[in-house]
């Protein structure tokens, strides 16, 4: 397998976003020691600290709302000065019954999950197509993408419209050696829904991996980093599993 980076290539510029914790900040931690300049953007504040303990450069920005979206990126991509790199991993869940989700839940899920990365990808290939070196770009979608559970129609189907948002986005970029790719985690016990979460969850999770658990955060940053890696520059439109087996499709 081809090095990540050669000791002749220069550093990659990379943005990663919903970095400030759990996926997303592994995701970054990864890239820095990787040697990449790297940008970690978030709506929270502690996203300042995350990057400040990894040496790296953070943006404040919320990407449910479309102008501060666009702004916060085309920020990242200035701090560093342009962009190789553009990890979209940003995202928010919750659990509510079907029967019980109203119009504003399923719009909410959608402007965060999916619209974001629209526009956080419009703004870097603008960018990528300039600077005219390519680029890559990931997107977090979900295993809930490919087969969500009860209580998750509003957030699986998000992750289903990042897939397909991804495959057109490789279709439209490919041309300009852009390759666009959505990473499915299984279970990742990070904050996000963490709340929801009871042991019995946990082992049943679990018992659905024949690995025996639930996955990391670098079990997810590995799959990033790769598919930024020369290793990866024939691998575009596809949806990535990184489930420990819990889905093989
Ligand atoms: N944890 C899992 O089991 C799991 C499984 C499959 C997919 N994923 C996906 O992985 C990604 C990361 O999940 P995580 O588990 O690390 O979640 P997390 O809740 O720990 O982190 C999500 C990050 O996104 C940020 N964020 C949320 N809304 C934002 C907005 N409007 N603007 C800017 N930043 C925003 C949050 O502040 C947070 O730092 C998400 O897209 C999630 O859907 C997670």
């Amino acid at each position: 397998m081809a090095a990540m980076t050669s000791p002749e290539a220069p550093p990659r510029r990379v943005v990663v976003t919903g970095a400030a914790r759990g996926i997303g900040a592994s995701i970054a931690a990864a890239f820095v020691a990787a040697g990449d300049q790297v940008v970690l953007l978030d709506r929270s504040a502690v996203v300042a600290d995350t990057a400040a303990d990894l040496g790296a450069k953070s943006v404040t920005c919320d990407l449910a709302d479309p102008v501060d979206a666009r702004r916060g990126t085309a920020e990242a991509i200035d701090t560093v000065g342009g962009v190789d790199v553009l990890v979209n991993n940003a995202g928010v869940f919750e659990i509510v019954p079907l029967l019980e989700i109203d119009a504003d839940q399923w719009s909410r899920m959608f402007d965060v999950n999916t619209r974001s990365m629209l526009l956080t990808i419009q703004v870097a290939a603008r960018r990528m197509i300039e600077q005219g070196t390519g680029g890559r770009i990931v997107n977090m979608a979900s295993m809930g993408g490919k087969d969500g559970e009860a209580g998750q129609a509003h957030y699986a189907a998000s992750k289903a419209a990042v897939i397909s948002l991804t495959q057109v986005a490789a279709k439209e970029l490919g041309a300009h050696q852009i390759t666009v790719n959505s990473i499915c985690p299984g279970y990742v016990l990070t904050e996000m829904g963490a709340d929801t979460r009871t042991p019995e969850m946990v082992a049943g999770w679990s018992a659905k991996s024949p690995l025996g658990r639930c996955g990391s955060p670098d079990d997810v940053a590995a799959m990033a980093v790769h598919l930024a890696s020369p290793s990866a520059a024939y691998l575009t439109g596809q949806a990535f599993n990184v489930t420990g087996g819990m889905i093989m499709h």
